[in-house]
């Protein structure tokens, strides 16, 4: 069974200089990075586009770490079988996006994936309770998504962090809780101390004048 205590740092590409995308995925891993975080946008989901399954192809044999995809996608349903086939170890997708979640969520782990539910800060909780049962991992998004650098919404979605872990422990359930967005080493402890154990950083990472002490210090956070 999954350890939902350990401690999980996750730096994420977007915030990485993608002219140097491989060195940049290994200097993740040489840092201390346990997963490799890569957030897939389709610019109707969000208002962003990042990249696709080609991109993670070409990131997966440059690094052995876990490659934790985030899809910020419409149709997570039609396009997660790519990101298996290109080596995503995790997959995760939004609770608001257009599908049939719970099918979608048992598909993806009969791929041989961990499964994510993600949830955006506008959505009540309420909206995950139905599948909380059929999760590896609980994203809850810390910024609205589609960009990198914004800043940490901490009264609007630490609830949403502690709900998940009382039901969680309520129901004898086990999955990950991951935050995404605005985590560096500070707010970092606020979500460990509502029950985080998955944190997703990008621009504090990557802009980190060293990252690893970056990824050391939110760690212990
Ligand atoms: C935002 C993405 C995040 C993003 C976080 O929609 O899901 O993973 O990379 O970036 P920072 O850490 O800069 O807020
Ligand atoms: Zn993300």
């Amino acid at each position: 069974m999954m350890d939902c205590n350990r401690r999980i740092v996750a730096p994420s590409m977007l915030a990485s200089d993608w002219a140097r995308v491989g060195e940049e995925a290994r200097r993740a891993e040489a840092s201390g990075g346990d997963w490799l975080h890569l957030d897939v946008m389709d610019g109707h989901f969000v208002g962003n586009i990042s990249f696709g399954p080609q991109f993670v192809a070409a990131v997966r044999p440059e690094v052995r770490m876990p490659l934790d995809v985030h899809l910020m996608i419409e149709r997570p349903d039609v396009y997660f079988p790519r990101f298996v086939e290109a080596g995503a170890d995790g997959i995760t997708v939004h609770v608001e996006a257009d599908h049939d979640v719970k099918d979608t969520l048992s598909r993806i782990r009969e791929a041989g994936c961990r499964n994510g539910l993600a949830i955006s800060p506008d959505t009540p909780f309420d909206a995950v309770l139905p599948y909380l049962d059929g999760i590896d991992l609980l994203l809850v998004m810390t910024v609205r998504p589609g960009f990198g650098g914004q800043a940490f919404m901490e009264a609007e979605t630490m609830p949403k962090v502690a709900a998940g872990r009382e039901e969680r422990e309520r129901r004898g359930l086990a999955y990950h809780i991951e935050v995404d967005g605005g985590i560096d080493e500070a707010t970092a402890a606020v979500a460990a101390r509502h029950g985080a154990n998955v944190l997703v950083a990008g621009t504090s990472l990557f802009k980190a004048p060293d990252m690893a002490s970056a990824i050391a210090a939110m760690r212990v956070a």
